[in-house]
């Protein structure tokens, strides 16, 4: 039987040093992409693919994301007041349904797999997708939707894969691949940040993944991979043979908003698809031929 989809995970534990000063006080994934902040695109691209439950996993400092999904009664009740209609409206739209968000702390800095780890007793036995704010995709049909969708197919575990530049790989977790079907690759194996001449392919994983409950027995091995971490990748390649697992090249683009050059990128790109801001946003653009 194929479990429903309503749990996310959100590691936002991360120091966020490649964006110092501006993460100094505030939390890396509360830096807007044009008017939205990142760990917002997560939820609501979430919530998009039926997900009811998260679970923040966070770590000292990281207060502004909690108070974010809150209602901010003051500020609503000058809103009113001021008969700022829009500004209200917008914060209603955005309201989490009350109990939806749940926070565990990532006590030391251990690695994804350590993060998800700390979210055991939130997963239980349901499948869960897990989304890393940092990564941004701009789509059509919202990047979780699309694994849930192959999920809903397959079952088992499901991952967004792209593929990177051979020079790159030592980045991201890369796969093993078996069978191709259309933009659905079978999951033969994983392995955390290979360099280029030890890379199986050049399809890495994204931050966005749909995978079981059983993930979390290999996680609570606590085995140490790559930069001496407890590696979700390798936790997840113990999980291949015993289920069915998939890549999916999705739809999209995809930003890598921890990154100074990837997080100027998805500013732009976000800016041009919105439709209040495209015609500006190209004019302004004249200036830097
Ligand atoms: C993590 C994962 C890696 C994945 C990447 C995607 O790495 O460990 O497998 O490819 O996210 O962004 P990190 O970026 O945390 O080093």
């Amino acid at each position: 039987m194929i479990k429903p989809l309503r749990k996310a995970v959100l590691p936002v534990a991360g120091l966020g040093t490649r964006f110092l000063p501006a993460t100094k006080a505030m939390p890396k994934e509360m830096l807007p992409v044009v008017d939205k902040p990142l760990i917002q695109y997560a939820v609501d691209e979430a919530r998009a693919a039926g997900i009811e439950q998260f679970c923040m996993v966070t770590g000292r400092g990281k207060t502004a994301l909690i108070d974010h999904f809150d209602i901010a009664f003051e500020l609503e009740a000058t809103l009113a007041e001021r008969g700022k209609r829009d500004a209200l409206e917008l914060l209603r739209e955005e309201a989490m349904p009350p109990g939806s968000i749940s926070t565990v702390r990532q006590q030391v800095p251990l690695g994804l797999g350590h993060a998800i780890w700390c979210a055991r007793a939130f997963i239980g036995d349901d499948p869960f997708a897990i989304l890393l704010p940092d990564d941004l995709v701009l789509s059509q049909t919202p990047c979780t939707q699309q694994l849930a969708d192959v999920y809903h197919e397959t079952g088992g575990n499901v991952v967004a894969v792209s593929e990177v530049p051979p020079e790159q790989t030592h980045r991201y977790g890369i796969l093993n691949i078996g069978e191709v079907q259309g933009n659905r690759v079978e999951v033969r194996g994983l392995v955390e940040k290979p360099a280029p001449a030890d890379a199986p392919s050049n399809l890495s994983i994204i931050g966005r993944y749909i995978l079981l409950p059983e993930v979390v027995t290999f996680l609570a091995q606590m085995e140490r991979g790559a930069g001496n971490e407890v590696q979700l990748t390798d936790a997840m390649a113990k999980m291949i043979g015993h289920a069915p697992f998939h890549g999916l090249k999705f739809e999209g683009r995809r930003f890598d908003c921890g990154d100074k050059i990837g997080f100027l990128e998805a500013q732009i790109a976000f800016a041009l698809a919105r439709p209040d801001l495209n015609a500006a946003v190209r004019e302004f653009l004249k200036h830097y031929p």
